[in-house]
């Protein structure tokens, strides 16, 4: 049982445990309903803390017996854990509890998935497998037995034995205990083998379910140019004789850095060309990297608390991303991370659960999984490297590695390795960790006798509990265009301390078109008031391959509200200047598929918020497909050579070069379908051959409002297989126009395949039904309705996946008298549920403000 009652955690609060922990020993005798988990644990006092009372986290566990040096005792427990009387020197602590895997849906703690058993402690799910001081600043070397029937027992560290029905692990590397991790079952190993740097043989595993087999081989080389890269890049060794990954396909996130025993979420590490698509592709890539390089960004360096939780995460979004650049192209990466970033962490920063990226206070953690931690997380070091320069920043890094290693700790202690090497002060750097709210940069213009003036000025709204923002360091990469195209200043970074600032450029001949916040060199909202010709003239010339794309962005959203606001027609300059860049076959086919990109409905609600507007959903929706069409009639002529560029000879390989012309021929595609009726869609389909092409040419269809066969031939094809269906569950709710979104989500619902309680296949169907932005907000509030009923149906089995999914609800001050009124009736149907988890009310009262 979880007590619902709100109690808050604070960062100033921070004190050290008053005992160290020497060691533990882990046994465990599974059984679905009953595993008994046997602990050993050395304790002594720490030096370093003034408070010794003995407590150990502790939540629902069955405790047999409890000893302190061989003598039973009777500790005194309560629903979050258990204290007890203990020596004041060195002892040990022995624990037998037990408890119920099959039973816990929670997917948080020991559980069952498909009869196999796994692991998600972090960030504070071991208390649910022991009792332990569970907090990331208690390291301790692991010793762990497993005896269980089952033919694989995985723990973390080297094996060191093992017998007929068990095993045992060592982890030589002390750890906090949020990265344990045990998984038993019946699995295959797809294997590898990776030499370090140093010599270290290290066997490679990645451990699927039969009939999975053939879904591994992706991941395994993705492993493998992850090892090497953080050699090469960030001078990172491996550090055990085995790696080993597991697939899982009941998980509530995307995986799990547990020391030498990754855990993942199914659809984030199993991949194929007939299953899974570029982009899963790509992002399994990243998220085998990401968890990998968590090895030293995380696990050898962890956080002293959860406060600091972006001291892992952001480094280890930041050192993906760098990767992905590297493996892909560095602009696509740029581009996509920009696009995210605005459609999942400015809502967020922007409404009412905005938070620092270093929170103050929280009341579940696992709240605070957020884009502003992970992706803004990312941006503060992307900006860090840039003030200080790529040299600096790897000596930086460097000596963060060096006098760290081993250690729990905080942003501090991060800043100061910068501060030291650069000898930088980075006080008001540190506003970026601790203010929160997205910046506005505006910009203000002056030519006069050869002199271009830029006066760029920041401000930030106001946030929950943060009224005053002060500024904060912003850079502000700039380059300048000539009358004729030509770059006349190469880019420089401008450094915006100050809450308006002038920067002077002189000696040019003739007045510049500036290209501002090139390579989106911070994570702020530009206000710029340049003129559509400005921005077509950047999209024709900028040699900034981000900027070039955010003109013709720019110039989109442009069009969008005014078609929206005073309804204008498609603006020529979009329209041409698309056409001249789709024209242009020495532009990477991915870049021009991002051109054809829109902002999204969502982003443009933001937009009209912004300006004083309110958005209706439905006058949104109309003008992007009013747009879309004008777009499909403009380029028509190129559609046949731009589609035909999908169809790739060689046999498909995911790589960046192959996905970047699939994703042109879908865009084309796509615009075809709505000049054709979906006949060459149909045509695709019929002869697709793998997941891309055969998903792009239906979701065409489904647009097109035909495709019932060929959805009804997909599901006999591939109802085997659960991570595809998530995408025929998705597909259909997605594709749905406005007026139909919720019925076909509501139909769903009852279909025999819809899994509910697998976080996947919920977020498959709800996660679209919200993405579904005219459909979702339909007057009626039927879609509210919908998702606040699975809602409060999924807390008491899953809180995490639920309060996750609360935030659906998080930009409802943006919208009408009336649209707020039925989601303020939802949001408090879901509040005033009986024994509503921890989790999902926080989430509530916080979106309630
Ligand atoms: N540390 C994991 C990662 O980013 C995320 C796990 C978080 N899980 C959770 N239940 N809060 O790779
Ligand atoms: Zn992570």
């Amino acid at each position: 049982m979880r007590d619902a009652a709100p109690t808050t955690i604070y960062l100033k609060d921070y004190t050290p445990f008053g005992y160290l922990v020497d060691s533990v020993h882990l046994t465990f005798d599974l059984a679905p309903n009953a595993t008994r988990v046997t602990s050993r644990i050395k304790f002594r006092p720490n030096p370093e803390a003034t408070d010794r009372t003995f407590f150990l986290h502790g939540e629902e566990l069955n405790l047999i017996r409890a000893a302190i040096d061989g003598e039973v005792i009777t500790p005194e427990i309560t629903a979050e854990g258990l204290t007890a009387t203990v020596p004041d020197a060195p002892f040990i602590w022995e624990a037998v509890v037990e408890i119920d895997p099959a039973n816990n849906t929670a997917l948080e703690g020991l559980y069952m998935s498909n009869g196999m058993y796994c692991t998600q402690c972090e960030a504070e799910g071991f208390r649910k497998i022991t009792y332990y001081p569970d907090r990331p600043d208690v390291m301790s070397t692991f010793t762990v037995r497993i005896n269980g029937d089952l033919p694989v027992l995985l723990s973390n560290g080297n094996p060191s034995d093992k017998g007929e029905g068990w095993a045992e692990w060592v982890d030589p590397w002390p750890k906090p205990a949020y990265l344990f991790a045990l998984v038993a079952g019946e699995l295959i190993a797809h294997p590898g083998q990776f030499t370090t740097k140093s010599g270290r043989d290290v066997e490679l595993n990645l451990w699927v379910r039969p009939g999975d087999e053939g879904k591994s081989a992706f991941g395994m080389e993705a492993l493998k140019k992850s090892m090497k890269w953080d050699e090469d890049v960030y001078g990172r060794e491996y550090d055990l004789d085995v790696f080993n990954i597991v697939a899982v396909d009941d998980f509530n996130m995307g995986a799990m850095e547990n020391k030498g025993l990754n855990i993942f979420n199914s659809s984030a590490v199993l991949a194929s060309p007939e299953t899974s698509t570029d982009a899963n592709f790509e992002r399994i890539e990243a998220i085998i990297a990401h968890e990998y390089f968590h090895n030293w960004t995380g696990n050898r360096i962890t956080c002293r608390d959860w406060f600091q939780l972006c001291l892992k995460e952001g480094l280890t979004v930041f050192r993906d991303a760098q990767f992905t650049s590297d493996m892909r192209s560095a602009p696509v990466k740029r581009i996509h991370d920009a696009i995210d970033l605005r459609a999942r962490q400015f809502p967020e920063d922007n409404g009412p659960l905005s938070h620092p990226v270093r929170p103050e206070s929280f009341q579940e953690i696992n709240n605070f999984y957020t884009s502003t931690i992970y992706e803004k997380g990312a941006e503060v070091i992307g900006m860090l490297k840039c003030l200080v320069g790529d040299e600096a920043y790897s000596e930086a890094l460097d000596l963060y590695f060096d006098r760290h290693d081993g250690q729990a700790c905080t942003i501090e202690d991060w800043l100061q390795v910068f501060e030291e090497t650069t000898g930088r002060d980075l006080s008001q750097f540190k506003r970026w960790y601790n203010q929160s709210g997205t910046p506005r940069v505006s910009v203000a213009e002056d030519w006069a006798d050869g002199t271009y003036t830029l006066t760029l000025s920041q401000r930030t709204e106001p946030t929950p509990g943060q009224e005053d923002k002060q500024p904060q360091v912003i850079p502000v990469a700039v380059g300048l265009l000539g009358p004729n195209g030509d770059e006349v200043r190469v880019t420089k970074v401008l450094e915006l301390t100050e809450a308006e600032q002038t920067f002077k450029f002189t000696g040019l001949a003739a007045k510049p078109v500036p290209s501002i916040l090139r390579g989106f060199s911070a994570p702020v909202i530009l206000e710029h008031d340049s003129t559509n010709a400005e921005r077509a003239f950047l999209l024709a010339h900028d040699i900034d391959p981000f900027n070039r794309w955010q003109a013709g962005r720019s110039l989109a959203e442009d069009t969008l509200l005014r078609m929206i606001t005073e309804e204008a027609t498609p603006e020529a300059d979009y329209l041409d200047g698309l056409l001249s860049v789709l024209r242009d076959e020495t532009l990477d086919p991915a870049y021009r598929a991002l051109m054809l990109g829109l902002p999204t409905q969502s982003e443009l609600a933001a937009a009209l918020h912004d300006k004083g507007i309110t958005p209706d959903p439905m006058a949104i929706w109309r003008a992007a497909e009013t747009l879309r069409q004008a777009t499909a009639q403009h380029v028509q002529d190129l559609l046949p050579r731009l589609h035909s560029e999908t169809l790739v000879d060689a046999p498909y390989q995911p790589d960046a070069e192959q996905s970047g012309k699939r994703a042109l021929g879908s865009a084309a595609l796509a615009l075809t379908s709505r000049l054709d009726g979906g006949i060459k869609a149909a045509e695709e389909y019929a002869h697709a051959n793998n997941m891309t092409q055969q998903l792009t040419s239906l979701s065409c269809l489904l647009r097109a409002g035909k495709g019932e066969a060929e959805l009804a031939a997909f599901y006999d094809q591939w109802q085997h297989d659960r991570l595809v269906m998530d995408k025929w569950f998705a597909l259909q709710v997605s594709m749905a126009g406005p007026e139909t979104t919720v019925e076909t989500a509501s139909k769903l619902t009852e279909h025999p395949d819809f899994n509910w309680k697998n976080p996947n296949r919920f977020r498959a169907l709800m996660g679209s039904l919200v993405g579904n932005h005219a459909g979702f907000h339909q007057t009626d509030g039927a879609g509210y309705a919908l998702l606040a009923d699975w809602l409060i149906r999924l807390d008491p089995v899953n809180p995490q996946t639920t309060a996750r999914m609360c935030s659906a609800f998080q930009t409802w001050k943006r919208y009408d008298a009336n649209r707020q009124a039925l989601i303020r009736k939802q949001l408090n149907r879901i509040a005033e549920t009986p024994g509503l988890s921890r989790d999902s009310t926080e989430m509530v009262s916080r979106i309630l403000g």
